[in-house]
């Protein structure tokens, strides 16, 4: 078993070396790799994060691979980097897309995530998928709920800078990278797992979360924030990023130092984010739901363990609402004792 693990390991890195290859030295991958220069992806940075691109031609990692020694149908169907068909053919899984090599903590190559590309006539090609972005599939090297995306380089970057940058997508980390900000990981398009919590947890007690500014990266970071405070005692610190930009969007439209900039100081609390969150929605001039938002707030307050923080939080209530610190502050501590 031992020995099939290394297999697989050495076909995925001729794989992405295979790809990679296409993306940078064929005309095959020249308009997929015009398109990466277009969206300001640097050559240093294909390079750094090994890109490559899929050939459309439905057998061309098959070909490459069959004339290599020692790969059997079985080992490669293993591999998750074919489509099996009921005739037993094996179909390139990622054919025409855009390849993102994933890399395990210890910087292996363990599966790929395609983006589509609309380039050629990948939409016409038979089997052709619609998804935005396809991964490989579970396999003995793949647990996608242990990986997290550019975690092996990011690691020394997190324990130097004592926090981690957890971004939506590839690309935001990517790009991210590029701009300068080396602590970033992302999960695999899925929501967090305890177990991708539990590696961040080994390297830093910090995170920001930066995920998209649209209403599904909202969504996602409460999620996110909850799943940080069931499990672990982070701190947490939260980007919003405006006008439904995401990361990689904002440094293209913004530029690297304003983006850097906003990272840095346009950071909201846990508490001021949950604020803006359960406003969300919410009519404040309507009695009953100002009184509910007040509600939320201070029950969720009882969090907070820094007296300072807290007090600031009332300031603000009391300025907005119009209610003196001493009510807002009895109620809290009523909060407080039925959740001791
Ligand atoms: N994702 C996925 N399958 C999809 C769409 C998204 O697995 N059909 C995952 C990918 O990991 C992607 C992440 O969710 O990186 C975030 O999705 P999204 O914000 O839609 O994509 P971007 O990363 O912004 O991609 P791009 O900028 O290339 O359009
Ligand atoms: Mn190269
Ligand atoms: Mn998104
Ligand atoms: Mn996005
Ligand atoms: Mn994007």
């Amino acid at each position: 078993e031992n020995s099939k693990f290394s297999k697989l390991l050495a076909i995925n890195e001729k794989t992405k070396e295979f790809y990679h290859h296409i993306l940078i030295n064929t005309k095959v991958g020249e308009a997929a790799y015009q398109y990466l220069l277009d969206r300001g992806v640097e050559k240093e940075t294909i390079e750094e994060f090994q890109l490559g691109f899929s050939p459309p031609q439905r057998n061309a990692l098959k070909l490459y691979l069959d004339n290599q020694e020692g790969l059997d149908n079985t080992l490669l169907s293993e591999t998750g980097l074919f489509s099996d068909r009921e005739d037993r053919q094996l179909l390139d899984r990622f054919s025409g897309r855009i390849i993102f090599p994933i890399r395990d903590h210890k910087g292996q190559t363990v599966a790929f995530s395609g983006r589509i590309f609309e380039g050629d006539n990948s939409e016409t090609t038979p089997g052709f998928h619609s998804a935005k972005y396809v991964n490989s599939p579970e396999t003995d090297l793949f647990n996608k709920r242990k990986i997290l995306f550019n975690y092996d380089k990011a690691r020394p970057i997190i324990r130097r800078e004592g926090e981690v940058y957890l971004f939506e997508g590839f690309m935001d980390v990517i790009s991210s990278w590029q701009a300068g900000i080396r602590n970033g990981i992302a999960s695999m398009g899925t929501s967090l797992t305890h177990e991708q919590i539990q590696q961040m947890d080994r390297v830093t007690d910090k995170v920001v979360i930066a995920y998209d500014g649209d209403q599904a990266g909202l969504e996602a970071t409460k999620r996110a924030t909850e799943y940080f405070t069931d499990q672990t005692h982070f701190t947490i610190e939260i980007t919003s990023f405006p006008e439904k930009l995401d990361p990689d969007d904002y440094i293209k439209s913004r530029g690297k130092e304003a983006y850097k900039d906003f990272l840095l100081h346009g950071r909201d609390t846990l508490m001021s984010f949950l604020m803006k969150y359960y406003r969300n929605g919410k009519n404040l001039k309507n009695e009953s739901e100002r009184l509910s938002y007040i509600e939320q707030v201070l029950k969720k307050m009882t969090t907070v363990n820094s007296p300072v923080e807290r007090e600031l939080y009332f300031n603000q209530l009391a300025q907005e609402f119009k209610v003196t610190q001493d009510t807002l502050k009895e109620q809290f501590q009523q909060h407080a004792f039925e959740n001791q």
